[in-house]
């Protein structure tokens, strides 16, 4: 049961519940496209946090509350009182007086589940330093629709750098039974908290986790090929350095001729080509990627209306 539940990590749902989220995110999918609406949440707001910058998560969170049939608030830290210091715990408690959800994107993840603590309404995590918890469901329904529902026969390859993106695919591939190779280089890796808790997770579903140095070793039959910025959001003073440590890690067609045949390249974007990844390979993906794009809308749909309907 998701209802009235926080969404700050995969970690923390079960395998059904992953299960539930993937199946009505593609059922609310199904009935935008064929024009029915769901107005589930109406009358519901959504308070949406943003300590750093975004496109995908902010249009697509208000577009998906809009389409429930509810409204979502857009609440910059700049505007906020929370950015000139008022507690996390008392905006919490001040928040959960109007709202029916809070969506934040901010730095460290304690700040989220400080929130979370101090909320009495949903709090679900859009983003931070350690975890994306709803761009990786994302991607899992992408990976469905490219690949079929099973994901279990699927081997995908991370290359790039160990930040947020690659913990949740950890988080996330070991819910659903995949087979997941992370390529970084040495100071690079996941969390390793994270790896700990995702190898343990996959016990239950079989999914083969694994770190490797070498990026090339690590597509060797990928299904998938995901990347991401090599520096995220917090790390611009260090992204000319990274361009350099990072460069045997580019995603680029030199690099897929190790992969299967048939791979689909993924980004959650924004994407920096002539960095993680080549303008060739990323046009020649685009129609995955920016499906991967669009289907922010629908699993956040589905996460909102499971998490917040009464
Ligand atoms: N992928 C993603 O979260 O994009 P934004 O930073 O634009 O929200
Ligand atoms: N790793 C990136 C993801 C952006 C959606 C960042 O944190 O900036």
């Amino acid at each position: 049961m998701l209802k009235g539940r926080d969404l700050l990590s995969i970690h923390e749902l079960s395998v059904d519940e992953v299960d539930e989220i993937l199946n009505f995110a593609a059922e609310l999918k199904t009935m935008q496209k064929i024009g029915v609406e769901h107005k589930i949440l109406s009358g519901k707001t959504l308070g949406m946090i943003f300590e750093k910058s975004s496109t995908r998560t902010r249009v697509s969170f208000e577009v998906g509350m809009y389409q429930l049939g509810g409204n979502a608030l857009f609440l910059s830290n700049r505007d906020l009182q929370l950015g000139r210091g008022e507690p996390i715990k008392d905006t919490a408690r001040v928040l959960s007086r109007y709202l029916d959800g809070i969506m934040i994107r901010t730095f460290g993840h304690d700040r989220v589940e400080e929130l979370a603590k101090y909320a009495d309404i949903p709090v679900i995590n859009g983003l931070t330093d350690l975890l994306h918890p709803c761009q990786v469901l994302t991607d899992l329904l992408t990976i469905r629709e490219h690949k079929g529902k099973n994901l279990k026969n699927l081997k995908m390859a991370y290359v790039g750098d160990g930040n947020n993106m690659t913990n949740s695919y950890l988080y996330g591939t070991a819910k659903v039974g995949m087979t997941l190779t992370v390529a970084t280089p040495a100071n690079y890796k996941p969390n390793e908290e994270v790896f700990k808790n995702a190898l343990e997770d996959a016990k239950e579903t079989g999914a083969n986790l694994s770190w490797i140095e070498n990026p090339n070793e690590a597509v060797k039959n990928a299904d998938i090929v995901v990347t991401d910025t090599w520096a995220s959001m917090g790390q611009e003073a260090e992204h000319d350095e990274r361009k350099k440590i990072f460069a045997p890690y580019q995603v680029n067609s030199e690099l897929l001729k190790n992969a299967d045949k048939n791979v689909i390249v993924m980004h959650c974007l924004p994407a920096y080509r002539g960095e993680e990844i080549t303008d060739e390979v990323f046009e020649a993906n685009a129609h995955v990627i920016f499906d991967e794009a669009e289907n922010r809308l629908h699993t956040q749909k589905a996460i909102m209306a499971l998490t917040m309907s009464d």
